[in-house]
């Protein structure tokens, strides 16, 4: 993990109520489905007062819409109720919230561009940083599930999964062990 995303989450680890924003592309397949993860291991933790966690689309193409009907359906099977209208992100997303994290490297650069300030620019972080051991072993990046068959959309649930548990236990603890 780089030293920059550990400052972060050490000062996050101090401040409550945490507040995260996922990014991807569209917001209908990857961001929609870590707000979801996420918000389901804080509800198991009892711990929904302390967060508050959106995500949004760097594109505008999907605005208003819910998540992709295939997303909804692997989401379910796990037991998540995807509700989340899309959204693009915007300048203000940077006052909103304490850390932005993107799925791929184009979500961040894109972030990147966006940012109105060094300091909003230091809570741009790669959802990959939160990735375990055999996550990382096949993945730098969350890949888009848009054109993939199911596969893919099971693939980007594993990878979230394993990367939310991170993220949670790495704020609430404060012991980054990656
Ligand atoms: P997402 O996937 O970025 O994970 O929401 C995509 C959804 C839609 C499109 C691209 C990626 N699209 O081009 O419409």
């Amino acid at each position: 993990m780089n030293q920059s995303t550990i400052e972060l989450l050490t000062l996050l680890h101090e401040k409550r109520p945490v507040k995260v924003l996922f990014v991807c592309l569209g917001n209908i397949c990857r961001s929609p489905a870590a707000e979801g993860v996420l918000k389901q291991i804080v509800e198991e933790h009892n711990d929904s007062a302390d967060w508050v966690i959106d995500s949004a689309g760097t594109g505008n193409y999907h605005v208003g819409d819910l998540p992709d009907h295939r997303m909804r359906v692997h989401a379910r099977q796990r037991g998540l109720i995807l509700d989340h209208r899309c959204r693009q992100v915007k300048e203000l997303d940077f006052d909103r919230y304490d850390i932005i994290i993107g799925m791929d490297n184009s979500n961040l650069s894109n972030l990147r561009r966006l940012a109105p300030t060094p300091d909003a620019e230091k809570k741009i972080v790669a959802m990959s940083e939160f990735f375990g051991t055999d996550s990382r072993r096949h993945y730098d990046y969350v890949p888009d599930p848009y054109y993939e068959g199911s596969e893919g959309f099971e693939l980007v649930l594993d990878l979230l999964q394993d990367a939310c548990l991170n993220l949670y236990n790495d704020i609430t603890t404060n012991n980054i062990t990656r």
